[in-house]
């Protein structure tokens, strides 16, 4: 039988090395799109998949993550006096229930594949859902619903991935498909991390969301430190989708990867226009800067 899709992993241990000095004492996954946190979009998107439990790991530094999943009871009492009722539900009204959401710290910063084993005792033996905070999608149906989906069909692991440019396969972790790759998913017989061009198996990269089976934690537990050190997941599922059938959900819309400047950029520009109250003025200001491009000095 098929075990529901029911909690979700979010690493969010991680230094955010790539955005200094904005993330010196801020956590990256804290960084605003348009006005809302990283995070929080992850998060709304395994609620809007149907996630019940919510599971960060985090480490030194992180607090203001906890605190933004808290009530933030001054804001909220002032806020209530003075009737703005559209800001308090902007502050309040997405939390977690209370009890089904849980931080624990990762202690060390030892990789992807180690921040999601902190998670093993509490996941116990259900298939669970990690969604990276970095990686943002323009899309009607959430990713993971379509990849829940999936799941609740064929079960497995499910991975989502997104074609990127061969100058970009080095980024990320990399696939390779076992077939056609046309469907709306696609089975993969291995994958390998961060691969120089010539050695990648395709250009469909680990965009990531994941849904696993719980018996990762074993290859995981099998894994040694592999590119930069570190204890990688993408290791730990080649190893398993000799074992357990792995599937790939290609992602065909819009995706930014907010974990490089552009990526975040492009991300707050195309978020601006995808919001009713902010899309007209956003291309004003755009073509006013496009205009005034040649008088801006580059330093
Ligand atoms: C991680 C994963 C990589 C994946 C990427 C997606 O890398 O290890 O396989 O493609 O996220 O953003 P990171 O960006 O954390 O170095």
């Amino acid at each position: 039988m098929i075990k529901p899709v029911e909690v979700a992993v979010f690493p969010v241990g991680g230094l955010g090395t790539r955005f200094l000095p904005a993330t010196k004492s801020i956590p990256k996954e804290m960084l605003p799109v348009v006005d809302k946190p990283l995070i929080q979009y992850a998060y709304e998107q395994a609620k809007e998949a149907g996630i019940k439990q919510f599971i960060f790991i985090t480490g030194r530094n992180k607090n203001t993550i906890t605190n933004h999943f808290d009530h933030a009871f001054e804001l909220q009492k002032v806020l209530d006096e003075k009737e703005k009722k559209a800001m308090l539900s902007q502050v309040k009204d997405w939390l977690p229930e209370a009890g089904n959401i849980a931080f624990i710290r990762q202690q060390e910063p030892k990789g992807l594949g180690h921040a999601i084993y902190c998670a093993h005792h509490f996941i116990g033996d259900r298939p669970f859902a990690v969604l990276l905070a970095d990686e943002m999608y323009l899309s009607e149906k959430p990713f993971m619903k379509s990849m829940v989906d999936i799941h609740n069909q064929y079960g497995g692991n499910v991975i989502g991935v997104g074609e990127v440019s061969e100058e970009k396969v080095s980024s990320y972790g990399i696939v390779a498909p076992s077939g056609a790759t046309d469907g709306d998913y696609f089975t993969i017989k291995g994958m390998v991390e961060k691969p120089k061009s010539e050695d990648a198996p395709s250009r469909f990269s680990i965009s990531g969301q994941y849904i696993l089976q719980p018996e990762i934690f074993h290859y995981i537990e099998q894994a040694k430190a592999g590119k930069d050190g570190e204890i990688q997941l993408t290791d730990a599922l080649n190893a398993m989708v000799k074992d357990v059938p792995t599937r790939a959900v290609p992602f065909r819309g819009m995706r930014f990867d907010c974990g490089n400047k552009q990526g975040f950029l492009a991300a707050n520009i195309a978020f601006a226009l995808s919001r009713k109250d902010m899309r007209e003025e956003t291309l004003e200001t755009l073509k006013t800067l496009v205009n005034q491009a040649d008088d801006i000095p580059v330093q």
